[in-house]
């Protein structure tokens, strides 16, 4: 059976390129941030993003102890402050909106903050360049950040972004991802 989340790095793969810049918008435990860390390669950039002290020690120690490149930036701020820190274009961004898995549920992602990330994070992508963005409707808030998220980005100007969603549809509390490619 399919595994969305494993699917979609299959989708976001093919816009990564090897010395590019990426974006983790929800370090969490890291384990993006090890999985970009590793497709840019020595050259590239990463620059992830967590409101959580406990994240980034968590992240911190699993980039370590892999032996990952230090070829990323751990930032303790929102996303939606990206371009405060980062100033070029990026082959690719990763979303995976929710709670820290085995942290504070109350602690999640949040519908304002989350939309304003990904409008500056559609704003940063390069040519070719995309984001995957997963949302977890199992919750409240889950459930109001997909609905606003695909209401805004059905509103974008298909000449320059293709923004597709993966949703397994017998199964309405599975997570399902946005795919946002730009031209
Ligand atoms: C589902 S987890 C991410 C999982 C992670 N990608 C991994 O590989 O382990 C969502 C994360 O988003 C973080 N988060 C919540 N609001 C945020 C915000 N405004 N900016 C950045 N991160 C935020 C949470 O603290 C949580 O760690």
């Amino acid at each position: 059976m399919i595994d969305l989340l494993k699917t979609e790095k299959q989708f976001i793969s093919t816009h990564i390129k090897e010395g590019g810049t990426v974006v983790d918008f929800t370090m969490g435990n890291g384990h993006d941030t090890l999985w970009l860390s590793r497709a840019v390669g020595k050259d590239g950039k990463v620059y992830a993003f967590d409101i959580q002290q406990d994240a980034l020690d968590s992240t911190a120690r699993l980039l370590e102890s892999e032996g990952a490149d230090k070829n990323y930036t751990l930032i303790l701020d929102s996303h939606h402050n990206v371009k405060n820190y980062v100033k070029e274009p990026i082959c690719a961004g990763l979303f995976n909106l929710g709670y820290l898995p085995g942290g504070d549920k109350t602690i999640t992602t949040l519908h304002e903050t989350s939309l304003l990330a990904l409008s500056a994070g559609i704003e940063l992508l390069a040519p070719d360049g995309a984001i995957l963005c997963a949302v977890y409707p199992g919750h409240a808030e889950g459930t109001l950040e997909g609905e606003l998220i695909e209401e805004m980005l059905s509103g974008l100007d298909r000449r320059k972004i293709c923004a597709t969603k993966f949703k397994i549809v017998n199964s309405p509390t599975s997570p399902f991802f946005f795919l946002i490619e730009k031209k």
